[in-house]
């Protein structure tokens, strides 16, 4: 039988990924709330917004009354001072997973990202199970975001997915990318699966395209939520050179991994 979502309320929807999965989802969900702290126009019946924070707690209840699921989207996207992301990605998030639970919502997406896990090495496949390895702060935040998340399905039987996704993007950029692409499609088909799925109480599983050199394992997605994804990088492989340093060896993460990229963000 085909599940369909049902009221789905969406955080961080004015986003690039928040984009993509409102027009992706727009055709079976019943209806869908947008929200943000930046304006978003909501399109026909089936769609309503509000300028919301994520660290208004209150505003999220109100919103979030009625729901079938939460789509939970807003964050800092990307390494930033460990203060900010403290605030936003993990005060937020808990914001978020609190406010569903006074509100009865029995399910939340948590958008998570594959650099919890960014400096085990490319010759390491990764199974979402294993120890956290974050690449940056914003990773750490991720893992932390995660941790709440397995808090609240364990203690309160709240249904939680965390997607760990790889490297959103319409095609592949970077050599990088030959791994850890996904789709906008393929993200599209995580979301609703994670939305739709039966039987979840915590299952974290990466979101990303089948590609073909992918260092983390898929078989969460496909087993517990249902979903197989379709892309594969290897179609843009021509694009990139085959002796690029970053295949030699090294972390996941590549050049997020670097100390370079975690040091401009440390505060005296
Ligand atoms: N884009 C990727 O490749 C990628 C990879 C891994 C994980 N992710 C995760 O997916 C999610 C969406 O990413 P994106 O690329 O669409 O990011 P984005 O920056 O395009 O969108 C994030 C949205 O969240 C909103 N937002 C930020 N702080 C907020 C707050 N305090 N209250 C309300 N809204 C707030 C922003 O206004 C923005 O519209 C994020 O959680 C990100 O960490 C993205």
């Amino acid at each position: 039988m085909d599940v369909k979502p049902g009221r789905i309320v969406m955080t961080g929807a004015a986003g690039r990924i928040g984009s993509v999965l409102r027009a992706g989802l727009r055709a079976d969900a019943e209806h869908l709330v947008l929200l943000d702290r930046e304006p978003v126009e909501p399109e026909g019946d089936r769609e309503s917004a509000a300028r919301v924070d994520i660290g208004d707690r209150a505003a999220l209840v109100e919103a979030f009354t009625g729901a079938d699921a939460v789509l939970h989207l807003a964050a800092i996207p990307d390494e930033a001072p460990l203060d900010d992301l403290l605030d936003v990605n993990v005060r937020g998030t808990h914001n978020v997973l609190e406010a569903a639970r006074r509100a009865g919502v029995p399910r939340v997406v948590l958008f998570s990202s594959n650099r919890v896990t960014g400096n085990y090495p490319i010759h390491h496949h990764v199974f979402p199970d294993e120890p956290p390895r974050p690449d940056g702060l914003y990773g750490v935040s991720k893992v932390a975001a995660e941790a709440l998340g397995q808090l609240y399905a364990d203690t309160f039987g709240l249904e939680v997915v965390a997607l760990r996704v790889g490297s959103f993007a319409e095609e592949p950029t970077q050599t990088r990318h030959l791994a850890t692409w996904l789709s906008p499609r393929d993200c599209v088909g995580f979301a609703r699966a994670a939305l739709t799925a039966p039987n979840v109480a915590f299952v974290a599983a990466y979101a990303v395209s089948g590609n073909a050199r992918r260092f983390w394992d898929l078989s969460a997605g496909e087993n517990e939520l249902g979903y197989r994804p379709v892309d594969d990088a290897a179609r843009f492989a021509g694009r990139f050179g085959d002796d690029d340093p970053f295949w030699h060896g090294g972390p996941q993460g590549g050049a997020f991994a670097r100390p370079e990229s975690v040091l401009p963000h440390l505060r005296e």
